[in-house]
């Protein structure tokens, strides 16, 4: 079997999931991180996050002694054949990715690289990362390649053990196959390709998926002008194999720590470029205008005005399957039903007071009942599956209204008008 030393700089969603991935494919993955709490958790196979199959995967790698996990750059590149950089692109001034954590990295590898030694940027990088990583290294016996991760927050295992492709970039002469062939157990399809072309490629897809929702939420919004039925319409248009099924769910609009700051970024990148892109415009304007309509139909569910009423909340994290508030689009909106006067508890099966990013505009609760109790409303924010199981006529015994406003169409009408509520869904 084809064994490699790996190191995975960064211990987050993408380097956390590589490094346990890479190990049970049989490779020998040192990841390092520069939070030495987190270090001594993982070393006991403590993982923070939320991701199903990833504690185990980490323990089995432990076990086999196969994985590792130290504090700090230095002490994960030495012996690596291929350095993974898996740290934060967060979004930063006018929208454009700080490259500040690359850089950093780059600086304390360079000079302990061993020759021959591939840097693989894994973190969503602008396009031109590989090339200045290169000059950064200041070194002419190693290479940079591009390797976009499109794994999932939720089923990140899964996504990185079947992939649709992998994606491998750069412009040195066999790097790109060297990296691809960590993977070719997975017997994905490979796409081998120049460095800038892998770095466009994540942008493009990320913003293609946004522009897919952005679409989908317009058209609801037409839906519910023109009396028809966005799940109906939706169902009918994915049928088209160019279409697809997936990814067509309207919702409160996008988020999570991905499609918010790549389009963002890529919209500075065109820009930089003298491109104007308009759709990415429109598919950005038009996640922000779902936000509005959203807050609009709430309130028309309590009467038209929101001060004073007491909003039971169900779900806050930006999808179901996670703990992960970053960009959620139910915090946004909690935020600007806030400053319109509602009253906001919130129950979310994940989520906690304590958890970070959980501000003041909420009170999270431990269950359904305590954030239903009196409530005017109750507005489904995450699609979480069990909410759909709920005792809807013992909730609705002890609210005040009789309301429902399901913005991911997750619940069963006809279930919602047996036990007396109302329901406001999207697009229907
Ligand atoms: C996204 C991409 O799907 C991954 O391929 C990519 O690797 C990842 O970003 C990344 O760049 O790292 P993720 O942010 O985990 O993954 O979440 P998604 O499942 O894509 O959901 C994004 C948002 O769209 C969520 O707010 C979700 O609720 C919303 N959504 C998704 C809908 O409103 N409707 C849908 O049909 C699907």
């Amino acid at each position: 079997m084809f064994v490699r030393r790996v190191a995975v700089v960064g211990a987050g969603y993408v380097g956390l999931t590589s490094a346990a991935c890479l190990a049970s494919l049989g490779h020998h993955v040192i990841c390092a991180d520069i939070d030495e709490k987190k270090v001594e958790q993982l070393r006991g196979a403590q993982v923070s996050i939320f991701e199903p199959g990833l504690p185990e995967l980490v323990q089995e790698g432990l076990a086999a002694g196969r994985l590792e996990f130290v504090v700090g750059v230095r002490n994960a590149v030495r012996d690596a054949e291929v350095v993974f950089l898996c740290v934060p692109t967060p979004m930063g001034e006018g929208g454009a990715a700080d490259l500040k954590a690359v850089e950093a990295a780059v600086a304390e590898m360079k000079d302990l690289l061993a020759p021959g030694t591939v840097v693989v940027n894994k973190s969503t990088v602008p396009v031109g990362t590989a090339a200045r990583v290169l000059e950064l290294l200041e070194r002419d016996d190693v290479f940079v390649a591009s390797n976009p991760e499109f794994l999932r927050e939720g089923s990140a295992v899964r996504d990185f053990m079947h992939p649709d492709r992998i994606v491998v970039g750069s412009d040195a002469q066999n790097a790109a196959e060297r990296v691809s062939a960590l993977y070719a157990r997975l017997g994905a399809p490979t796409v081998l390709m120049d460095a800038a072309s892998a770095e466009l490629v994540k942008y493009s897809a990320n913003c293609f998926l946004a522009m897919k929702l952005s679409y989908v939420n317009a058209m609801a919004e037409l839906c519910e002008r023109l009396g028809a039925d966005i799940a109906n319409v939706t169902e009918g248009m994915g049928f088209d194999q160019r279409i697809g099924q997936s990814f067509l769910q309207p919702g409160p609009g996008w988020g999570g720590s991905c499609l918010p700051k790549d389009t963002h970024a890529l919209l500075q990148i065109a820009e930089a470029a003298g491109h104007d892109f308009e759709l990415l415009t429109a598919t950005i304007n038009t996640n922000e205008k779902q936000s509005r309509l959203i807050i609009r139909k709430i309130a028309g569910a309590v009467g038209g005005d929101l001060s004073g009423k007491k909003l039971g909340l169900l779900g806050l994290a930006f999808k179901a399957g996670t703990n992960d508030l970053r960009d959620s689009p139910a915090l946004k909106i909690a935020k600007m039903l806030k400053a319109e006067g509602a009253e906001l508890v919130a129950y979310d099966p994940a989520i906690t007071q304590a958890v970070e990013g959980v501000t003041d505009d909420v009170t999270v609760v431990d269950d359904v009942q305590q954030a239903a109790k009196d409530a005017n409303a109750l507005v489904v924010l995450t699609e979480w599956p069990q909410f759909r199981s709920l005792d809807w006529a013992a909730l609705a015994g002890t609210m005040t209204g009789q309301v429902v406003v399901d913005t991911r169409n997750l619940l069963d009408v006809d279930v919602l008008t047996r036990a007396g509520l109302t329901s406001h869904g999207v697009g229907r």
